[in-house]
């Protein structure tokens, strides 16, 4: 494992260096130069201090091989630093030009059917191609001997979400550095025969020089989930293997300029493992697209909680966001009124010290012309540019009162994440292809919500032993050092939550024998004091029979059940009753059940469970879970005294209520999440920061409290002395 690199925060070009970093993605050669001064009147109108230049203005800065053009680069980036706007200047490798690839077309990746990916979009092109490593890595070192110095660039963006194009490839490259990789990690073919279990059907390998893609082989195919798991593995350290050889290459001619790579967690994407990403950045970015409907905030704070995790707690950069509608869904929904500076605030309630768009003007052309902007089509007199100046006025108050470096302050609940799990339980060959482990870490963070607390996302491999709770949603993958973790931290007083389809398979995607679930060679079903024989899988496909299944307790499960024996000492919370229990023989089975364990206790919810059902477990049967996470708060007398007890708490599930605290002060942020207005008072002493949506009562509150109505999408920002 390598070390994780020094956190080190970008400068802005204020006279401390210091505030919320404000701006978005600013594609200057999409416009004719008399466009700039308008861009940088208008960005100082709306108070933006930063912009991440060049992402994908690779041609424009080498137009041919061997042909180099800084010039217009100069022009914008010295207009920029003389209006106070430092850039953070991108590898600009993210979209390589068409020179390149007719010239060696031998870059392009390869789908699993051997078709050559063409070129014409961006990310065209293999991280194994040592071709194009050797033209990505040239444009990276031009750009740090010529930008080095320069005192307005003061960070490095190095590509951009990576694999967004490109997180498979089947190529011949692909193919010999996969057998390399295969190679180091397993040192001899005995050891990889063993781990991808070869045997069946007949695949044993004799040498690494027989080891296969798992390219396309036939209509009814089924690809070995062992050897899949290795090749997510693979694709994930070969962009990282390019973005750490771009940045070392930067790094080297531009030590002091801190580098990133924005990551994609949001909505539907997790696609690597960024907890392994975030070690090898100076600071951790990150571009989040919102989810319509109800659970749109829900959703931002849970991407960012596991964000903030991989951050360390260290303040973070959103990259990019959107003003409004995006252009690549079916259908694009544009943010309400309210919406823009509420999602801009609650990423910084979730830790971010960076609010960032993509992009700065809206563009005329090309694939994105319909993707909202900061600066839209219609212009400077604009209801949404005026909103972007109402959010560069808010980000300005927040910078003023000490918002920026003050850190998230953490819950006792950790919802435990792994990208390991994330790959393998989208693998084809499992008894259900409708698992989806992000998904399940979404609903188990809106039922903590919803049952009036928060909890932490944070990755399986980083140290969540300080925690008293930790929830694993259908964590298919577990080691048998991850198992004994987990053991070791409920028999030292903690509560580990197991959900369905957990612990299945081990790293290598064997299956624990003794009875589900086998993770740690029993270890895992000894804690939780059960043991499962079959699942039983309900779906649509199969006509006629039953869709659904009631719990003793009310609650309705509907894809996953297994049916568990229990330990005499286990405590079953809710049995499998009616009908359709009836109809599978699951009548009295327990579903969810709960076992002492050392001075701990292991609960095993063998079901999955709409998030309302989550919401109701958590607050009914598992209520003790939520004493450890937090203390609700009474806003009638508003008490925050213990914050240094690891407490987050809410007022109720209708506010998402978050603590950052720093030198400068404690800062509560309450954030309104349904569309019922909601109510706070706020103790005495207690500093108004900002408010959107919301109106002070001037009438006489009991102790001088202040009492605060906030509106659908209302916040209210408060400080007080730490
Ligand atoms: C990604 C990319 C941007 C842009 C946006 C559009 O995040 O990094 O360049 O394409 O999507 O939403």
């Amino acid at each position: 494992m390598s070390m994780q690199r020094k956190h080190t925060w970008p400068s802005l070009l204020t006279a401390n260096g210091k505030g919320i970093a404000f701006g978005g993605d600013y594609n200057p050669d999409q416009w004719p130069e008399e466009v700039w001064d308008e861009d940088i009147r208008l960005m100082k109108q709306a108070k933006v201090n930063v912009v991440a230049l060049g992402i994908f203005s690779w041609d424009r800065i080498q137009p041919a091989e061997g042909e180099w053009d800084f010039a217009w680069l100069d022009r914008i980036i010295n207009k920029l630093g003389d209006a106070g706007i430092s850039v953070d200047l991108a590898s600009a490798t993210a979209s390589a030009p068409i020179w390149l690839y007719n010239k060696y077309p031998e870059v392009l990746p390869q789908d699993k059917y051997g078709h050559v990916i063409n070129a014409g979009s961006r990310q065209s092109w293999r991280p194994t191609s040592p071709v194009f490593k050797r033209f990505a890595l040239a444009l990276c070192k031009a750009l740090a001997e010529r930008y080095a110095d320069n005192p307005t660039v003061t960070a490095w963006h190095i590509g951009n979400e990576y694999g967004w194009n490109n997180r498979e490839d089947y190529s011949d490259d692909a193919l010999r550095e996969f057998r390399l990789w295969c190679a180091r990690k397993y040192g001899s073919i005995d050891a990889l025969n063993k781990a991808w279990g070869s045997s069946f059907w007949s695949q044993e390998v004799h040498s690494f020089d027989d080891v296969l893609l798992p390219r396309h082989m036939g209509p009814d195919s089924m690809v070995n989930p062992s050897q899949q798991l290795d090749f997510e593995r693979f694709g994930n350290d070969m962009l990282l293997e390019f973005y750490k050889a771009e940045r070392d290459v930067i790094a080297e001619i531009s030590p002091d300029k801190p580098c990133t790579t924005n990551f994609m967690i949001s909505t539907d994407q997790c696609a690597m493992d960024y907890a392994q990403w975030g070690r090898e950045v100076d600071f951790v970015s990150n571009d989040h697209y919102f989810h319509e409907g109800e659970s749109h905030l829900d959703e931002l704070a849970c991407s960012d909680s596991l964000v903030s995790s991989i951050a360390e707690r260290n303040p973070w950069y959103l990259m990019e966001h959107s003003t409004s509608a995006v252009q690549w869904k079916p259908l694009n929904a544009r943010k309400r009124h309210g919406e823009l500076l509420r999602d801009s605030l609650a990423h910084v309630a979730m830790g971010a010290d960076a609010i960032n768009f993509f992009q700065w003007r809206q563009s005329a052309f090309g694939a994105e012309a319909f993707h909202s902007a900061m600066l839209p089509h219609a212009g400077e007199h604009s209801k949404l540019f005026e909103r972007v100046c109402e959010l560069g006025e808010a980000l300005d108050m927040l910078s003023s009162a000490g918002v920026p470096g003050s850190t998230l302050v953490s819950s006792g609940t950790a919802i435990l994440f792994s990208a390991q799990s994330e790959w393998a339980t989208r693998c084809q060959t499992l008894p259900s292809n409708k698992l989806n482990h992000w998904h399940d870490v979404r609903d188990w963070y809106r039922a903590f919500l919803d049952a009036g607390s928060r909890a932490d996302v944070v990755p399986l491999s980083a140290h969540w032993e300080g925690y008293s709770t930790v929830v694993l949603p259908t964590m298919l993958v577990l080691s048998n050092e991850d198992a004994y973790r987990l053991k070791t931290f409920a028999a030292a007083g903690g509560t580990v939550i197991v959900g369905y389809a957990s612990g299945l398979v081990d790293e290598q995607f064997h299956v624990g024998l003794g009875g589900y679930p086998g993770a740690g060679d029993g270890v895992l079903r000894d804690m939780l004091g059960i043991r499962g024989e079959e699942f039983n899988i309900l779906g649509d496909e199969a006509q006629g029979e039953t869709r659904e299944i009631s719990l003793s307790n009310g609650m309705v499960t509907r894809l996953w059940q297994n049916d568990i024996d229990v330990v005499p000492d286990a405590d079953v919370l809710a049995t499998y009753e009616g009908e359709g229990a009836e109809e599978w023989e699951l009548q009295g089975v327990p579903a969810i059940t709960s076992h002492a364990y050392g001075d701990g206790k292991a609960i095993f919810v063998g079901c999955d469970l709409k998030c309302e059902d989550i919401a109701r477990l958590i607050s009914k049967e598992l209520s003790e879970v939520l004493t450890n996470t937090s203390s609700s708060i009474d806003y009638a007398t508003s008490e925050f005294e213990d914050i240094d007890a690891g407490a987050n708490r809410s007022v109720n599930n209708a506010i998402l209520h978050t603590v950052r605290k720093g030198e400068n002060g404690i800062f509560d942020f309450y954030i309104v999440r349904g569309n019922s207005p909601v109510e706070v008072s706020v103790e005495a002493g207690t500093v108004l920061v900002a408010q959107h949506c919301t109106q002070a009562d001037s009438s006489a509150q009991p102790d001088h409290q202040t009492r605060y109505a906030l509106q659908r999408n209302g916040i209210l920002i408060t400080k007080r002395q730490a």
